[in-house]
């Protein structure tokens, strides 16, 4: 989603800037845009819609040379993703690009029009500009005039400005939309996300909520949401800049598909007892909490959504708690009623998408029991502010749809399980240990399962010129339906859509024809004679039946039937190597409809709006 990038420096910024946007592609954005400070003494900015790569070729014929600028990746929320939307936005000497939402934007809007202000655009940022605008007449001063102004805004926003009067800072703000400063030696710089600027430096201050910044080039002044000045801690990283590199692969998704082996490996890493899970991995204070735990509340969005659904299962079946589950969005607006000794749980591949965080800030005034984050961002909003963390170890994951984020969710999503039924009583030693060697295997398992990348590339073929599709499952495999009918949607555009098998006969069998693939993932459990039937009854209408089906599960190959033989799990953990051929599936179709695989059109990385 949207990417902020700012500096102020002795050398060109253009540069910086550009490949700091660069950095930020991968969060998914449709135009983008520069603003500099130009060595002649002028505010210029040059925006382009669609890509990165665009702007700098505009920038190449009619080259911006500054050493003070901001920059932007627009994901359009209030306006078209056209130029004339793109930030920045400009209103008289100043600059100003901004991620999130204003909601009271058009009230603003009409009193500003009231002043006389003429606007260019539709979207809710222009209205920023101008209002700060029209502050600087009343506050001379930048920061002074941008305190005055956030004071007005209502909603979410992270903040960066620079203006041609007072042409030795960037000023910033933070509210409800990430933002961290880079340290340089005489230069300083701002964005949305430190890998912006992981070429440049390797010192990072984060805003917190409520933050406004004055950056200079020798100085940084910060001060809180009351307007103290405050301090906040540098913090510096030593593991050199994440390469965004694909490797031997063609796209960062399918590179990220092949690193779930490992990445479950490193997630599991420190984490288990010979035959136990360490519940102070989650924390020191875990253990002491976890047994007071009586029910579970899992907030979470998209794919993370889905590894919440199949913890459910996990949670009633093994550790004997209920759980409720449910998007962050419904939940945040819900008149909710909490259960005493409710464990709140999110779940976040960045622990920044908006409605997770603020279904987080809600529940702390529910009277939740404590709040637990399973996250892959150690540095997160999320995990700063709950009160347990379980990082998962996917590293950065680039492709906009989630697969090793999900896997290693899943194992995190495990670990919890089994520590809660460890420290209440409620699971079986000899349970937890057996499951505890299953999950020592479970590498070993996905490289299994990922060695039959090539047998579901021709299974692809079968989807190549279809438009609908439906995935069925029936218990903790309806969540991994669900997960893989998402992928195949997002990247390959083909509409699909999941049901738990047995729902099948209540209306969409109507649906099913020839044109119809219907895909299943078929475990050997108790349900597999009933999801049998469930297949017949789609055979029986003419529908296509691709089957990922246990190789003891007796399920053979027939005419309209495709089966493709899963190495034998455990059935607790088959969710988890089940989801490894959908996301094969998905990535095949959409390479075979040659679409942008890693990033798909209108979907973003991490969602920081509503
Ligand atoms: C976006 C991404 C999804 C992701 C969802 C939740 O929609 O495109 O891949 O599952 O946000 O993101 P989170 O970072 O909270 O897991």
């Amino acid at each position: 989603m949207c990417g902020i990038v700012g500096a102020v420096a002795e050398r060109n910024v253009t540069a910086i800037l550009l490949e700091g946007l660069k950095r930020l592609e991968y969060r998914g954005y449709d135009s983008a845009g520069v603003a500099v400070f130009t060595n002649a003494g002028k505010l210029e900015r040059m925006r382009r819609p669609g890509k990165v790569a665009e702007l700098e070729q505009a920038l190449l014929g009619e080259p911006l040379v500054g050493r003070l600028g901001i920059a932007h990746t627009r994901w359009a929320t209030h306006g078209a993703p056209c130029e004339r939307n793109a930030h920045p936005h400009f209103s008289g000497d100043l600059a100003v690009v901004h991620n999130g939402i204003i909601e009271n934007h058009e009230v603003l809007r009409e009193q500003l029009k009231g002043l006389g202000y003429v606007f260019t655009s539709d979207t809710d940022t222009e209205v920023i500009a101008h209002l700060l605008n029209h502050k600087l007449k009343d506050h001379s001063d930048l920061t002074t005039a941008l305190k005055a102004t956030v004071k007005e805004l209502h909603g979410a926003y992270g903040l960066a400005v620079i203006s041609a009067s007072q042409p030795d800072r960037v000023v910033a703000a933070r509210s409800g939309s990430p933002l961290v400063i880079g340290l340089g030696l005489g230069e300083n710089f701002l964005a949305s996300d430190q890998l912006a600027l992981r070429q440049v430096t390797d010192r990072f201050m984060y805003l917190e909520e409520g933050d406004i910044a004055d950056i200079r080039r020798e100085s940084v002044s910060i001060w809180d949401v009351d307007g103290n000045p405050v301090e906040r801690e540098a913090v510096q990283y030593r593991d050199g800049a994440e390469a965004a590199d694909k490797g031997e692969f063609r796209h960062f998704m399918l590179k990220e598909i092949h690193e779930q082996p490992s990445v479950v490996q490193r997630t599991l890493e420190g984490r288990l007892s010979q035959n136990q899970v360490l519940v102070n991995a989650f924390g020191p204070q875990a253990a002491e909490l976890f047994a007071k735990v009586r029910n579970v509340q899992i907030v979470a969005c998209g794919t993370s959504y889905h590894a919440g659904m199949v913890a459910r299962y996990w949670l009633e079946e093994l550790a004997g708690i209920p759980c409720q589950v449910e998007v962050a969005s419904e939940f945040r607006y819900r008149k909710v009623v909490v259960q005493p000794d409710t464990l709140f749980v999110t779940i976040s591949q960045s622990g920044e998408t908006a409605d997770t965080l603020a279904a987080l800030r809600n529940a702390k005034e529910l009277g939740f029991l404590a709040s637990l984050a399973i996250c892959n961002v150690s540095i997160s909003s999320l995990v700063r502010e709950s009160d347990l963390t379980l990082l998962t170890q996917a590293g950065r994951e680039i492709g906009v749809a989630s697969t090793k984020a999900f896997t290693t969710q899943l194992v995190g999503l495990l670990l919890l399980t089994l520590s809660l039924g460890q420290v209440r009583g409620t699971l079986a030693a000899g349970v937890e240990a057996t499951l505890v060697e299953e999950l020592r295997r479970l590498p070993t398992r996905l490289g299994e399962a990922l060695a039959m990348d090539s047998t579901v590339e021709k299974v692809a073929e079968l989807f190549a010129d279809k438009n609908h599709t439906l995935f069925l499952g029936r218990g903790a495999q309806y969540p991994v339906a669900m997960e893989g009918s998402l992928k195949l949607k997002e990247i390959s555009y083909i509409h699909a859509e999941a049901y738990p098998a047995g729902e099948l006969k209540h209306g969409p069998l109507a649906l099913v024809d020839d044109d119809m693939p219907v895909v299943t993932v078929a475990p050997n459990n108790e349900l597999l004679e009933k999801l049998k039937s469930n297949l017949q009854e789609v055979r029986a209408r003419g529908g296509q039946l691709i089957v990922f089906a246990d190789e003891k599960a007796g399920m053979v190959n027939g005419e309209g039937t495709h089966v493709i033989n899963m190495p034998h799990i455990h059935d607790t953990l088959s969710p988890i190597l089940y989801t490894i051929p959908l996301q094969l599936l998905s990535y095949y179709v959409a390479v075979l409809k040659g679409t942008d695989v890693d990033q798909p059109r209108n979907l973003a990385k991490s969602v920081t709006v509503e």
